[in-house]
């Protein structure tokens, strides 16, 4: 590769299926650049999956296809994206004890992203030293494929700035050998969850999956929080903290519309039942299509293994690549196993 070239790297964590916010914050931007990239990569993150999954390997072993799934029906093409499996790639794990040695305990727990989900997760000072350090593993799975250019959504960014450093780091001691990773983040780079909470998450179970039936979406909605001073349609109602609202100001496309029925809501003598069923109508039109091409896919996954198997073999041979540069300028090439 050129070393101007443009590479794309993203992945998931095959821990759940992917929901609205993994649409808007990463996936709609995958899906645009596996067109205008030099080469295009897609990783599921299996290994940092079981980061906080050690004891619950079953769950991360069923969702690889959920995942794959997932970013197939929402337009991601295996004949312009490497799709692979990160455990089928040791050189990554080779390439994070490496990277190890370039970051510091200090560095690591000031990390915004990990120190946030250790609070979420209740950790504490028991957290496994994997998940602590995932930051380092994920610069390798970057690193490996000389990727530089990361679709993310928002709560990643503190992850590139790290592996930015690890770059640094490395190319100081041991010469020129990695280029900086920049980061394209959504025009909606973090979505609200349903609850109103300031992220959707799928293990703060107030998430709407890419892959919800009609009904599930309707129900979501329906329990959307609004405004719990607006009972009767006609009292005034707050638009601002309204969930309803701010996912159609995201998803809704007549923004004039829009206004208009917010000013009518202030004024009073609109009822959240009419916002919520334009809402419902509005992702129906997104997740409908993305939902009915994702069950056609499910129909064969013997297939999609198979293109994950593809995916693997090609980015392997890309990893051993790099690997062997990494040891030779690391001075510890001995042997031509
Ligand atoms: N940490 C990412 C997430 O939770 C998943 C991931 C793993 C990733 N490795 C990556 C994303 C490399 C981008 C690049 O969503």
């Amino acid at each position: 590769m050129l070393k101007d070239s443009k590479i794309v790297l993203t992945g998931d964590r095959p821990t759940g299926h992917l929901h609205l916010g993994h649409f808007v914050g990463s996936v709609l931007n995958r899906i645009k650049l596996q067109d205008e990239a030099d080469q295009s990569f897609y990783m599921i993150a299996d290994i940092q999956g079981l980061t906080d999954n050690a004891n619950n390997p079953q769950k991360v072993r069923d969702n690889v296809i959920e995942v794959a799934l997932d970013n197939m029906a929402c337009g991601l093409d295996p004949k312009k994206t490497i799709m692979f499996i990160q455990s089928e790639i040791p050189e990554i794990a080779e390439l994070t004890v490496i990277f190890l040695n370039l970051v510091t305990l200090a560095r690591l727990k000031r990390n915004p992203t990990v120190k946030d989900e250790m609070k979420q997760k209740g950790f504490g000072e028991d957290v496994p030293v994997g998940f602590l350090c995932y930051p380092v593993s994920q610069a390798a799975d970057i690193l490996f494929a000389r990727a530089n250019l990361i679709p993310v959504g928002e709560d990643q960014l503190p992850v590139i700035e790290q592996a930015n450093e690890i770059v640094d780091t490395f190319n100081r001691f041991y010469g020129e050998t990695f280029s900086h990773i920049k980061h394209l983040t959504g025009n909606t780079p973090r979505l609200i969850g349903i609850d109103g909470a300031v992220k959707m998450g799928k293990s703060l179970n107030n998430a709407i999956y890419l892959s919800d039936s009609r009904d599930e979406i309707s129900k979501k909605v329906m329990n959307m929080y609004t405004d719990p001073g607006h009972i009767h349609v006609e009292d005034k109602g707050k638009v601002e903290g309204n969930v309803v609202f701010a996912y159609l100001d995201i998803f809704d496309t007549n923004k004039s519309e829009i206004e208009e029925l917010k000013e009518q809501y202030e004024k009073g003598g609109l009822g959240d039942v009419v916002i919520k069923k334009r809402l419902i109508n509005i992702l129906e039109d997104i997740i409908g299509p993305i939902r009915t091409k994702r069950e056609e896919l499910a129909k064969d996954k013997d297939k999609v293994m198979q293109i994950l198997e593809e995916g693997t073999s090609k980015a392997r041979i890309i990893a051993k690549e790099t690997m062997a540069e990494v040891k030779r300028v690391m001075k510890i090439d001995y042997f031509n196993l």
